[in-house]
Protein backbone atom coordinates (compact mmCIF):
# COMPACT_ATOMS: atom_id res chain seq x y z
CA UNK A 1 0.00 0.00 0.00
CA UNK A 2 1.27 3.28 -0.64
CA UNK A 3 2.22 5.50 2.02
CA UNK A 4 0.43 8.75 3.27
CA UNK A 5 0.70 11.59 5.16
CA UNK A 6 -1.44 14.57 6.85
CA UNK A 7 -0.55 18.12 8.23
CA UNK A 8 -3.05 19.77 11.07
CA UNK A 9 -2.19 23.08 11.00
CA UNK A 10 -3.08 25.97 12.69
CA UNK A 11 -2.58 29.69 11.29
CA UNK A 12 -3.52 33.10 12.25
CA UNK A 13 -2.83 34.88 9.42
CA UNK A 14 -1.98 32.66 6.88
CA UNK A 15 1.47 31.91 6.73
CA UNK A 16 1.11 28.80 8.21
CA UNK A 17 -1.58 27.84 5.80
CA UNK A 18 1.40 28.93 2.75
CA UNK A 19 4.02 26.62 4.75
CA UNK A 20 1.55 23.56 4.97
CA UNK A 21 -0.29 23.38 1.75
CA UNK A 22 3.59 23.87 -0.10
CA UNK A 23 5.12 21.13 2.31
CA UNK A 24 2.07 19.06 1.13
CA UNK A 25 2.68 19.74 -2.37
CA UNK A 26 6.10 19.23 -1.93
CA UNK A 27 5.86 15.77 0.10
CA UNK A 28 2.84 14.73 -2.99
CA UNK A 29 5.32 15.61 -5.82
CA UNK A 30 8.09 12.90 -3.93
CA UNK A 31 5.47 10.03 -3.52
CA UNK A 32 3.90 10.53 -0.03
CA UNK A 33 0.40 11.58 -0.70
CA UNK A 34 -0.29 14.63 1.43
CA UNK A 35 -3.51 16.42 2.42
CA UNK A 36 -3.45 19.71 5.22
CA UNK A 37 -5.87 20.48 7.49
CA UNK A 38 -7.11 23.59 9.24
CA UNK A 39 -7.70 22.59 12.70
CA UNK A 40 -10.59 24.80 13.24
CA UNK A 41 -12.29 22.93 10.27
CA UNK A 42 -12.17 19.96 11.56
CA UNK A 43 -13.69 17.81 14.44
CA UNK A 44 -11.13 15.95 16.89
CA UNK A 45 -12.98 12.73 15.98
CA UNK A 46 -12.30 13.61 12.01
CA UNK A 47 -8.45 14.54 13.03
CA UNK A 48 -8.28 11.16 14.87
CA UNK A 49 -9.83 9.33 11.87
CA UNK A 50 -7.73 11.16 9.33
CA UNK A 51 -4.48 10.07 11.65
CA UNK A 52 -5.55 6.24 11.92
CA UNK A 53 -5.75 6.05 8.09
CA UNK A 54 -2.52 7.95 7.67
CA UNK A 55 1.39 6.81 8.16
CA UNK A 56 2.99 9.63 9.39
CA UNK A 57 1.48 13.20 10.87
CA UNK A 58 2.86 17.03 10.99
CA UNK A 59 1.84 19.59 13.10
CA UNK A 60 2.50 23.14 11.79
CA UNK A 61 1.83 26.41 13.83
CA UNK A 62 2.85 30.01 14.04
CA UNK A 63 5.48 30.81 16.67
CA UNK A 64 3.60 32.89 19.58
CA UNK A 65 6.97 33.72 21.99
CA UNK A 66 8.71 30.92 21.39
CA UNK A 67 5.27 29.16 22.00
CA UNK A 68 2.25 27.03 20.81
CA UNK A 69 -0.86 29.16 20.30
CA UNK A 70 -3.15 28.16 22.64
CA UNK A 71 -5.64 26.19 19.96
CA UNK A 72 -2.49 24.29 18.65
CA UNK A 73 -1.91 23.20 22.16
CA UNK A 74 -5.48 22.43 23.09
CA UNK A 75 -5.92 20.19 19.58
CA UNK A 76 -2.47 17.88 20.35
CA UNK A 77 -3.92 17.65 24.11
CA UNK A 78 -7.29 16.47 23.04
CA UNK A 79 -5.23 13.74 20.91
CA UNK A 80 -5.56 10.33 21.69
CA UNK A 81 -1.87 9.31 23.86
CA UNK A 82 -0.87 6.40 22.11
CA UNK A 83 -0.44 7.50 18.63
CA UNK A 84 2.75 5.15 17.73
CA UNK A 85 3.50 6.97 15.25
CA UNK A 86 6.06 8.99 13.59
CA UNK A 87 5.66 12.06 12.93
CA UNK A 88 6.58 15.91 12.60
CA UNK A 89 6.62 19.03 13.34
CA UNK A 90 7.01 22.74 11.70
CA UNK A 91 6.68 26.19 12.72
CA UNK A 92 6.39 29.28 11.10
CA UNK A 93 8.19 32.36 12.31
CA UNK A 94 9.00 35.99 11.81
CA UNK A 95 12.52 36.00 12.72
CA UNK A 96 13.26 33.54 15.52
CA UNK A 97 12.40 31.15 17.90
CA UNK A 98 15.21 29.02 19.38
CA UNK A 99 13.41 25.76 19.70
CA UNK A 100 10.02 26.71 18.81
CA UNK A 101 9.75 22.83 16.25
CA UNK A 102 10.74 21.06 19.42
CA UNK A 103 8.55 23.25 22.10
CA UNK A 104 5.42 21.44 20.24
CA UNK A 105 7.27 17.73 19.73
CA UNK A 106 7.41 18.08 23.58
CA UNK A 107 3.50 17.70 23.00
CA UNK A 108 3.50 15.45 20.82
CA UNK A 109 5.79 13.01 22.66
CA UNK A 110 3.12 13.28 25.61
CA UNK A 111 0.95 11.70 22.93
CA UNK A 112 2.86 9.35 21.73
CA UNK A 113 4.11 10.45 18.62
CA UNK A 114 8.16 9.46 17.52
CA UNK A 115 8.91 13.04 16.00
CA UNK A 116 11.67 12.28 13.40
CA UNK A 117 11.77 15.34 12.06
CA UNK A 118 11.02 19.10 12.54
CA UNK A 119 12.09 22.98 11.15
CA UNK A 120 11.40 26.25 11.48
CA UNK A 121 10.55 28.54 8.80
CA UNK A 122 10.92 32.34 8.23
CA UNK A 123 7.62 33.97 6.97
CA UNK A 124 6.34 37.51 7.10
CA UNK A 125 5.60 39.52 10.45
CA UNK A 126 2.29 39.88 11.09
CA UNK A 127 2.31 41.90 14.75
CA UNK A 128 1.26 44.99 13.18
CA UNK A 129 -0.07 46.65 16.51
CA UNK A 130 0.33 50.15 17.36
CA UNK A 131 2.07 49.20 20.98
CA UNK A 132 4.56 46.98 19.39
CA UNK A 133 6.90 48.96 16.95
CA UNK A 134 8.13 45.88 14.50
CA UNK A 135 8.54 46.97 10.61
CA UNK A 136 5.93 44.78 8.63
CA UNK A 137 5.06 44.85 5.29
CA UNK A 138 2.22 43.71 2.01
CA UNK A 139 4.81 44.75 -0.30
CA UNK A 140 4.00 42.05 -2.97
CA UNK A 141 7.56 41.90 -3.55
CA UNK A 142 9.19 41.37 -0.38
CA UNK A 143 6.14 38.61 0.03
CA UNK A 144 7.52 37.00 -2.93
CA UNK A 145 11.21 36.77 -1.85
CA UNK A 146 10.24 35.63 1.64
CA UNK A 147 7.64 32.90 0.40
CA UNK A 148 11.00 31.82 -2.02
CA UNK A 149 13.59 31.78 0.32
CA UNK A 150 10.97 29.93 2.88
CA UNK A 151 9.86 27.35 -0.36
CA UNK A 152 13.37 26.76 -0.49
CA UNK A 153 13.54 25.24 2.49
CA UNK A 154 10.57 23.61 2.43
CA UNK A 155 12.18 21.82 -0.36
CA UNK A 156 14.79 20.18 1.68
CA UNK A 157 12.81 18.99 4.47
CA UNK A 158 9.79 17.40 2.03
CA UNK A 159 12.82 15.59 0.89
CA UNK A 160 14.66 14.75 4.52
CA UNK A 161 11.24 13.39 5.31
CA UNK A 162 10.60 11.05 1.95
CA UNK A 163 13.82 9.68 2.27
CA UNK A 164 13.45 8.92 5.90
CA UNK A 165 16.27 10.99 6.93
CA UNK A 166 15.54 12.56 10.37
CA UNK A 167 16.14 16.17 10.83
CA UNK A 168 15.83 18.01 13.82
CA UNK A 169 16.48 21.75 13.51
CA UNK A 170 16.64 23.21 17.31
CA UNK A 171 16.44 19.96 19.11
CA UNK A 172 19.21 21.01 21.49
CA UNK A 173 19.89 22.83 24.70
CA UNK A 174 21.33 26.02 23.06
CA UNK A 175 18.30 26.36 21.53
CA UNK A 176 15.69 25.16 24.49
CA UNK A 177 17.95 27.80 26.10
CA UNK A 178 17.76 30.42 23.86
CA UNK A 179 13.93 29.81 23.39
CA UNK A 180 13.11 29.70 27.20
CA UNK A 181 14.60 32.91 27.33
CA UNK A 182 11.68 34.39 25.29
CA UNK A 183 9.07 31.56 26.43
CA UNK A 184 9.58 31.80 30.32
CA UNK A 185 8.81 35.30 30.45
CA UNK A 186 6.32 35.25 27.90
CA UNK A 187 4.04 32.51 29.78
CA UNK A 188 4.21 34.56 32.52
CA UNK A 189 2.61 37.35 31.05
CA UNK A 190 0.69 35.64 28.88
CA UNK A 191 -2.92 35.65 30.79
CA UNK A 192 -2.55 39.43 31.14
CA UNK A 193 -2.73 39.51 27.26
CA UNK A 194 -6.14 37.40 26.47
CA UNK A 195 -8.50 40.80 26.50
CA UNK A 196 -6.31 43.10 25.14
CA UNK A 197 -8.35 43.22 21.64
CA UNK A 198 -11.99 45.59 21.03
CA UNK A 199 -13.83 46.68 18.63
CA UNK A 200 -14.26 50.77 18.02
CA UNK A 201 -17.75 50.95 17.44
CA UNK A 202 -17.53 54.51 15.40
CA UNK A 203 -15.43 52.60 12.87
CA UNK A 204 -17.34 49.32 12.59
CA UNK A 205 -19.20 48.56 9.68
CA UNK A 206 -20.71 45.73 11.38
CA UNK A 207 -19.65 43.55 8.63
CA UNK A 208 -18.88 40.66 11.45
CA UNK A 209 -16.03 39.23 9.62
CA UNK A 210 -13.96 39.64 12.98
CA UNK A 211 -16.58 37.89 15.09
CA UNK A 212 -16.64 35.17 12.14
CA UNK A 213 -13.06 34.21 11.96
CA UNK A 214 -12.10 34.33 15.68
CA UNK A 215 -10.55 30.60 16.04
CA UNK A 216 -11.26 31.18 19.64
CA UNK A 217 -14.72 32.48 19.89
CA UNK A 218 -13.83 35.69 21.85
CA UNK A 219 -15.46 38.47 20.39
CA UNK A 220 -19.17 37.78 20.00
CA UNK A 221 -22.50 39.61 19.57
CA UNK A 222 -24.22 40.58 22.31
CA UNK A 223 -27.49 43.23 21.57
CA UNK A 224 -25.99 44.59 18.42
CA UNK A 225 -22.65 45.09 20.05
CA UNK A 226 -19.50 42.92 19.46
CA UNK A 227 -17.92 41.82 22.68
CA UNK A 228 -15.32 39.83 23.80
CA UNK A 229 -14.91 36.82 26.46
CA UNK A 230 -11.63 37.73 27.67
CA UNK A 231 -10.02 34.24 25.79
CA UNK A 232 -8.38 35.90 22.47
CA UNK A 233 -5.79 33.30 21.01
CA UNK A 234 -3.18 36.60 20.24
CA UNK A 235 -3.73 35.35 16.65
CA UNK A 236 -4.50 38.65 15.33
CA UNK A 237 -6.46 37.82 12.53
CA UNK A 238 -9.39 40.30 13.52
CA UNK A 239 -6.63 42.59 14.16
CA UNK A 240 -5.16 42.05 10.75
CA UNK A 241 -8.32 41.42 7.92
CA UNK A 242 -10.76 43.71 9.55
CA UNK A 243 -11.61 45.75 6.84
CA UNK A 244 -11.89 48.88 7.83
CA UNK A 245 -9.28 48.19 10.36
CA UNK A 246 -11.60 49.02 13.30
CA UNK A 247 -9.80 46.54 16.10
CA UNK A 248 -7.92 48.22 18.61
CA UNK A 249 -5.30 46.44 20.26
CA UNK A 250 -5.23 47.99 24.09
CA UNK A 251 -7.27 50.63 23.37
CA UNK A 252 -5.22 51.65 20.46
CA UNK A 253 -6.36 51.46 16.88
CA UNK A 254 -4.11 50.61 14.18
CA UNK A 255 -1.65 53.34 13.04
CA UNK A 256 -1.67 53.80 9.37
CA UNK A 257 1.26 55.87 9.14
CA UNK A 258 3.24 52.53 9.83
CA UNK A 259 1.14 50.48 6.77
CA UNK A 260 -1.80 48.78 6.15
CA UNK A 261 -2.67 45.52 8.52
CA UNK A 262 -0.84 42.27 7.35
CA UNK A 263 -3.25 41.00 5.04
CA UNK A 264 -1.41 37.19 4.74
CA UNK A 265 1.28 35.49 2.14
CA UNK A 266 -0.24 35.80 -0.80
CA UNK A 267 -1.98 38.33 -3.05
CA UNK A 268 -5.96 38.59 -1.98
CA UNK A 269 -5.52 36.08 0.75
CA UNK A 270 -9.17 34.79 1.94
CA UNK A 271 -9.20 34.31 5.96
CA UNK A 272 -11.76 32.10 5.77
CA UNK A 273 -10.07 29.36 4.25
CA UNK A 274 -8.75 29.11 7.66
CA UNK A 275 -12.14 29.24 9.90
CA UNK A 276 -15.81 28.17 9.52
C1 LIG B 1 1.49 36.87 19.72
C2 LIG B 1 2.57 36.68 18.69
C3 LIG B 1 3.86 36.35 19.09
C4 LIG B 1 4.87 36.18 18.13
N1 LIG B 1 6.13 35.80 18.54
C5 LIG B 1 7.10 35.62 17.64
C6 LIG B 1 8.40 35.21 18.04
O1 LIG B 1 8.65 34.94 19.21
N2 LIG B 1 9.37 35.08 17.09
C7 LIG B 1 9.13 35.32 15.77
O2 LIG B 1 10.05 35.22 14.97
N3 LIG B 1 7.89 35.67 15.34
C8 LIG B 1 6.87 35.83 16.24
N4 LIG B 1 5.62 36.19 15.82
C9 LIG B 1 5.35 36.31 14.38
C10 LIG B 1 4.64 35.09 13.82
O3 LIG B 1 5.11 33.90 14.42
C11 LIG B 1 4.83 34.93 12.30
O4 LIG B 1 4.49 36.09 11.62
C12 LIG B 1 4.02 33.73 11.80
O5 LIG B 1 4.51 33.33 10.55
C13 LIG B 1 2.53 34.01 11.67
O6 LIG B 1 1.91 32.86 11.15
P1 LIG B 1 0.37 32.76 10.80
O7 LIG B 1 0.13 33.75 9.68
O8 LIG B 1 0.18 31.36 10.36
O9 LIG B 1 -0.39 33.11 12.04
C14 LIG B 1 4.59 36.34 16.75
C15 LIG B 1 3.27 36.67 16.36
C16 LIG B 1 2.28 36.84 17.31
C17 LIG B 1 0.89 37.18 16.84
Amino acid sequence: MKQQAVIFYFSGTGNTWWVSEELSHQLTGRGLKTKAYSIEKISQKEAVALMEQSDLAGFGYPIHGSDLPRPMVEFIESLPDNANKNGFVFCTQWLWSGDGAAVGASFLQKRGFNVLWGDHFLMPNNVTVSVIRLPYTNSLTRLEKVRNRAGRRIKRFAARIVEGKPFRHGFNYGAYLLGSMQRVPYRRVYHKLLNDIAVDSKTCIDCGDCVRLCPTGNLFYQNGDIMTRGNCALCLRCYNFCPVAAIKHMDRPHRHSRGEPYRGPVENFDPFILAE
